[in-house]
């Protein structure tokens, strides 16, 4: 059954210029892509979007980060969109992600990790009304 995911391309990608080479991967690997937009969020908001780590000691700096820059929040669908994203993006941490990842490739930190996946098809929903309702 088809599902959907949401993306986020991050401000670190958005800087240097991976918008295309992303793409190209999200089509690769066989996503049609249904939605997306480009935006900056405002501080209020990644706070909103990222509240489940609200207490943790990278809280913070998450969201100064991902209001540093534009995003690009894109709409994906696939047979078990979540589980593939996740998989074609790599480990949260690029040094431990896998070779051919797009974190691997183009993120640089664990903060600047150039893309987001959703990690369960309810916040893939919650995620993408977020961005899109
Ligand atoms: P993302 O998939 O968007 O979900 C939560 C984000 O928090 C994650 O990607 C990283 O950008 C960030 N993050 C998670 N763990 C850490 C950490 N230990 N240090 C810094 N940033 C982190």
């Amino acid at each position: 059954m088809i599902s959907q995911t949401l993306a986020i391309i991050k401000p670190d990608a958005v800087e240097n210029k991976f918008i295309g080479k992303i793409i190209t991967l999200i089509e690769f690997h066989g996503f049609a892509i249904s939605k997306m937009r480009m935006l900056r969020l405002k501080k209020e908001e990644a706070q909103k979007f990222y509240s489940i780590h609200r207490g943790k000691p990278f809280f913070d700096p998450l969201v100064d980060f991902m209001i540093s820059g534009d995003i690009v929040a894109i709409c994906l669908e696939s047979e078990n969109a979540v589980d593939k994203w996740r998989e074609v993006i790599g480990a949260t941490d690029p040094e431990m992600a896998k070779e051919g990842t797009i974190r691997k490739i183009f993120a640089s930190s664990k903060q600047c990790n150039a893309v987001h996946g959703s990690d369960s098809n309810e916040n893939a929903k919650i995620e993408l009304d977020f961005f899109f309702n």
